[in-house]
Parts: C-alpha cells; structure tokens; sequence
C-alpha cells in the first residue's frame, strides 16, 4: 500500500543533535572525565580529544547547513562553566554565546541543552543529584546560562534523560559505573524526585533569565511492549523509568521524545530480542517503528504538552542500512503527524561519530569524523536525511 507523501509542517524543527562531552573533548573537570580514568568501570575507552569540537563547531555547523538541517541540539558545558562552586567563567559563557550566533548566522535555530549527563567534579564530589541544595546549585547554573540562551534560542532542555539518570544512579549504587547500565536496573527513588525537583527549580529561574525560551526536557523512551496478558506488568515497569517524568513535563512547553528500540515485557518482566532479530552495534534490536510508539505513548501521557522528536538514530557502520532506519522511523512520524499529534520537530541522534559514553565504535553519526585528523566526511544518509528539510516531504517505508 502506499500513502501520499506528508509535508514538513512549517516551523517544525529539522536538524541533528549532539552533547557537549561525547564531541568536545578534554571536558576534563567533568565528573565522566573522572570516570574514565578510574579502574574497574566497564568504560572501555576515555573520550580524550573526542571529535574536537570545542575548536571546530563552525565546521560541524556549516556542514548541517549545507545538507539542509535548519535545527542544531547541542549541549553546554556545566563543568567549563562554573569549573568551581559559585565561580562562573564569563569566556566560557562567552565561548557558548559565539555557538548560539554562529548557529543562527548560517540559518540553524539552536536548541540548547543545560545539562546531558555530566556534572562538575565538585558537584559529584558533594553528593550529586541527591544532596542537600542541589536543584538550587542548578538554577543558579541555569540562571547563569541565561548570557548563553537569552537570545535567538528558542528551544531550551533542562536535563536530557532524567530517567536514564536515576536508572544510572541505581546502577551505581549496585556497583555498576557506565552507560547504558548493564541489565535494566530499578531507577533510584530519591534521584527521580531529586532530578524532577533540579528541572522546576531550573525552569523557573529560566522563565526569568531567558523569558523568550520554550523550557522541557527530554525523556528516554524505551518502548515497552506487553507481551499478551502482561498489560499490568508492563504499565507497572514502565511507570518509575518512564512515565513519572513524562508527568513532570505536563506542565513544560514542549517534551523531548528519544527512542531507539523497544523493550519486550513478559508476565516476568524484560524479554530479550529474538536470537534471530537484527541487532545494531550498541546490541540493541533494529526497529525503526519505535520512534511512532514513544510519540504516542509520551501524547497519553503528557496530555496537551507539544512533542518534538529530539533524538532518534542507529548506531552501525552500514550506512544504508541507517537510511533505512530513518525510512522507517520517518513513516511513523508522518503517521503520527498525519492522525493530528503534535509533533513540532525531528532531530536525528547524531550528528557526528561521537563518543558513545564509554566507546567509539557505536557510530551513530551522520557525519563521520576522522580520530587522528578530525576531518569530517558527510554520509551518504546525511546528504539523504539534510536533504528532506529542502524537499519538505517526509519519506513513506513500502509496506
Ligand atoms: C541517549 C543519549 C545520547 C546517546 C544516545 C545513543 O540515551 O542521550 O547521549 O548516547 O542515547
């Protein structure tokens, strides 16, 4: 069967996404930094140099431009920014503030994200998420961005997955130091209501700092899927890793939807894939359909909260076989804009081979990067995937 094609809304959103630690490098007072080079992690390799593009984000912007991305997600740095507690480094703010320009000179609205996964050492040091003072710690870093984001920044994410982070701190707390954790642990508690306190707190010194910006954050969608008669099962795991921040956002102006693949629940919990299912390089099924599931499960959930599709991608090295994912995942977004949900934007994860959070060999980029060198090479599905914000018509899978 084959549908007519659906067109781009105007203003919806076309770009790619990336954060600060995984391209950067030498984020060196990050607590990650730390991580990785501390025995006994399952962190294979540090991130060292990364893609260097602390030094080279005019080239990664004026390549997304050139496809014919109109959208950049990138993230700043907390620990380059306030590298001490209450110590603010206005060239680092200022460094920041030139990326916001830089976007919006060659065309890419920026969406900015405060905080991807990394803290200051000092932060950690003193407790992290859970201790006393924390989400005020936060505001005030969030009202300091304000130099950064106050202007010609639309979009701006608090915390990108806070149910990641809990799901990390539990793994932590059993020993385990890495990402993703291994298994699917049970999310820590008080880290949840820690970090959904951290995002208020945040939102509200931003209303002040930068009264223009759109304030969310951006939730992992793992796409759990009940297998018959574990309908109770499912709704009851999925409720502290997932739905209990998509109901913090349901008063934000807009909420991230991030999904790769999808979780199987039967009456005894998580199933794995199927022996014979294609698996990508993070081992995670290929299921191009998962991006329309976490849409509308995330619309159930959050009620009347815009939507906007802020990572979604593949790690391999089969470049065609990235074009067909996003095929996929296209149709279901089309799909979903087609039967009226409010879908305000598309960003692929990732704009460069990055460092996958422990690892370079998961490349999810849509631009390779060279590890010596530091050139970039556009891939065939990066031309593919820019050139759908001129034509304006989403791509429809045969089925
Ligand atoms: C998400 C993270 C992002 C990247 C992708 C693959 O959970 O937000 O940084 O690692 O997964």
């Amino acid at each position: 069967m084959t549908h007519t094609a659906t067109r781009i809304p105007d203003g919806f959103l076309w770009g790619a996404s990336t954060a600060a630690h995984q391209i950067e490098g030498n984020n060196t007072n990050s607590d990650w930094w730390r991580k990785e080079h501390t025995p006994g992690t399952r962190i294979a390799e540090p991130s060292l140099d990364a893609c260097d593009s602390y030094h080279r984000w005019r080239e990664d912007m004026d390549l997304l431009a050139d496809l014919g991305f109109t959208d950049y997600r990138f993230s700043i740095e907390w620990a380059r920014i306030e590298p001490a507690p209450g110590h603010f480094s206005r060239a680092e703010l200022d460094h920041y503030r030139r990326m916001v320009e830089g976007a919006l000179e060659r065309g890419l609205r920026p969406m900015v994200t405060l905080h991807h996964f990394t803290v200051p050492q000092w932060f950690e040091e003193r407790g992290g998420w859970t201790a006393d003072g924390s989400a005020e710690l936060f505001a005030r870093f969030a009202e300091r961005s304000g130099a950064v984001v106050s202007e010609g920044v639309r979009h701006v994410c608090t915390i990108n997955e806070p149910n990641m982070i809990a799901v990390m701190a539990g793994a932590a707390k059993a020993g385990d130091v890495g990402f993703p954790p291994a298994g699917l642990p049970t999310p820590d508690e008080e880290t949840t209501e820690a970090v959904i306190a951290a995002h208020l707190a945040a939102k509200a010194a931003l209303r002040v700092a930068a009264p223009g910006a759109l304030i969310g954050w951006t939730i992992a969608n793992q796409v759990y899927q009940p297998l018959p008669g574990a309908e109770e099962v499912t709704a009851a795991y999925r409720y502290p890793r997932e739905d209990v921040f998509i109901e913090a956002a349901r008063e934000d102006d807009w909420i991230g939807v991030q999904s790769y693949t999808r979780t199987r629940i039967g009456p005894d919990g998580p199933i794995p894939a199927p022996g014979d299912a294609e698996r990508t390089l993070t081992q995670w099924e290929y299921y191009p359909p998962a991006v329309g599931h976490a849409l509308r499960h995330t619309a159930a959930v959050a009620g009347d909260v815009p939507l906007i599709v802020t990572e979604n991608g593949i790690a391999t090295d089969d470049d065609a076989r990235r074009i067909d994912y996003y095929t996929g995942a296209l149709s279901e977004v089309a799909s979903a804009l087609d039967d009226g949900l409010d879908v305000r934007g598309y960003l692929a994860w990732s704009a460069l081979d990055n460092y996958e959070w422990g690892s370079y060999r998961p490349t999810f980029g849509l631009i390779a990067v060279d590890a010596r060198s530091f050139e970039r090479t556009p891939k065939p599905s990066g031309r593919w995937l820019g050139a759908i914000g001129r034509t304006r018509e989403l791509p429809r899978a045969a089925s």
